[in-house]
């Protein structure tokens, strides 16, 4: 049945499992210059607040491989630059489309968007979430190899979007997770408390960068000013750059993931960012096979 996907938390393991499984699959077909049209004669409509380069391009893309159609909405050149409802704009789109790709700011606008759509809607990030891309880089944690249900990821530096997935995928998959984040720059207390209760993994929040990678498998990072933020200082942050000294305090060989876009000589070091151990480009173009499992997953009847 299709569905919406706004939160990871929309999402059951066995799901994500699927996903990744199928992912996986269509990283195959397109290798061989394949895909099927599972979403032939669709039409999704992309509504961007904010810029994308990986999310945006992928999902385009992959809408094209599977058959269908993108439309592409600048919120400035629809009436909502104007002030038209978020819920009357659902209710418009969903007598035009088969899906809804959302990029903005507040979770609750995405929120909104679905819960007044009759069509499914995909959070292509928000201020609080990014449900896409952990899936995304589960996928591509378990293309090196490792199981997605049993490693250690430690997550340096601010926690925002990315940390809050993470948080909340960690309480669904059952990975041991160490945010390491400078006082005041916690996760969502309320993504927090949502994974304690669920009480499937370990989730340690610490300001102890060396502790958090010591026996991570896998380390992540992310900018330290997210889209919005911009202004806020960095100086408290430094202690939490990924870079040569940090990794030497590691008993593992960690692989080093970034969603990117990635500020080098900020979050990562231009030498960890460009080393064979980093896998970020690897894991943008994971985005578009994952993204094609995503949109499958959430459109097809
Ligand atoms: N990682 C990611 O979401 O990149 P974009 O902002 O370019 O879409
Ligand atoms: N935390 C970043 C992620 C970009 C993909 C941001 O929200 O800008």
């Amino acid at each position: 049945m299709a569905k919406s996907l706004v939160s990871i938390s929309d999402l059951e393991k066995n799901e994500i499992k699927e996903i990744i499984r199928r992912a996986g699959e269509l990283k195959d077909l397109k290798k061989r210059e394949e895909s099927p049209k599972s979403l032939k004669g669709m039409s999704v409509g992309l509504l961007f607040e904010k810029q994308s380069t990986r999310t945006r391009i992928s999902f385009e893309s992959g809408l094209f491989d599977l058959g269908a159609q993108a439309i592409y909405m600048n919120p400035s050149d629809t009436q909502i630059g104007r002030g038209e409802t978020i819920a009357d704009t659902a209710k418009i789109l969903s007598s035009y489309l088969d899906g809804i790709i959302i990029r903005t700011y507040g979770q609750e606008k995405a929120l909104e968007l679905a819960e007044n759509s009759t069509v499914p809607v995909i959070n292509a990030l928000t201020d609080l979430e990014h449900p896409t891309q952990i899936i995304s880089d589960l996928f591509s944690v378990s293309e090196q190899g490792i199981d997605p249900e049993k490693f250690k990821l430690a997550f340096l530096g601010d926690g925002n979007n990315i940390a809050n997935s993470f948080v909340a995928a960690s309480a669904i998959m059952g990975f041991e997770l160490s945010v390491a984040v400078p006082p005041g720059n916690e996760p969502s207390p309320t993504i927090m408390g949502e994974a304690k209760e669920l009480g499937n993994s370990e989730i340690e929040v610490t300001c102890d960068p060396a502790a958090a990678v010591r026996d991570a498998d896998v380390i992540y990072t992310d900018v330290w000013v997210s889209m919005g933020e911009e202004g806020k200082g960095t100086k408290v942050f430094s202690p939490f750059q990924v870079n040569e000294r940090l990794l030497s305090s590691c008993h593992r060989k960690p692989l080093i993931m970034h969603c990117l876009p990635a500020h080098r000589g900020e979050e990562i070091t231009a030498e960890v960012m460009d080393s064979p151990r980093c896998i970020a480009f690897t894991q943008a173009e994971n985005k578009l096979h994952v993204g094609k499992a995503i949109l499958e997953f959430c459109l097809q009847p």
